[in-house]
């Protein structure tokens, strides 16, 4: 069965990944990492080729990876907002989203210039409120727990993610 972590930019799917990944001993995956490794920065393929491509690239790493098992895999921002996605990462594993208010995203969030989404936005507050608040739903929706993670650190939510599990 594997782990699957989604949810906004910011709110620490990978840090998190990476702890439940040593805490159950599975293997961490993150989806962002797989595609630059092959085909360079996130930002650079956003500049480049555009977010419909960048959208294909995702759909195409879950498609190597959903089928697998004892993964961890932390995904990025957009990728199970698409159904296809969420439903393949479904059935071999549980979906959790990590949620964090606007506040606290944005100051986990060191600098924008990364984050394709955020980049050259002056109101990247507003933007990402808005992204905030039209993926919540969605990631209420598919996800199979709901995980806070106000005011707790990276250990604390990811014992969690693995005492949730345990109750399987
Ligand atoms: C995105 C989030 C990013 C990355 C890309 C798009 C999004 O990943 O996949 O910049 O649509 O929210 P993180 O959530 O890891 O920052």
């Amino acid at each position: 069965m594997n782990i699957v972590l989604c949810g906004m930019m910011g709110v620490g799917k990978s840090t998190v990944g990476i702890k439940v990944a040593e805490l159950t001993k599975r293997c961490w995956i993150d989806t962002d990492t797989v595609i630059s490794n092959r085909y360079g920065s996130i930002l650079d393929i956003f500049e480049y080729y555009g977010e419909a491509h960048f959208r294909g690239l995702e759909s195409q790493v879950v498609g190597e990876y959903y089928e697998k098992d004892d993964l961890v895999i932390s995904t990025g921002g957009g990728l199970v907002l698409h159904r296809e996605n969420a439903e393949r990462l479904k059935k071999n594993g549980k979906i959790f989203f990590l949620q964090a208010s606007l506040d606290t995203l944005l100051s986990r969030i060191m600098t924008y210039d990364t984050r394709p989404l955020l980049r050259n936005t002056l109101g990247a507050r507003k933007r990402m409120e808005q992204l905030l608040q039209e993926r919540k739903p969605v990631y209420e929706y598919v996800s199979d727990y709901i995980v806070d993670t106000e005011n707790k650190s990276a250990d604390e939510v990811a014992r969690e993610i693995v005492s949730l599990m345990e109750q399987l």
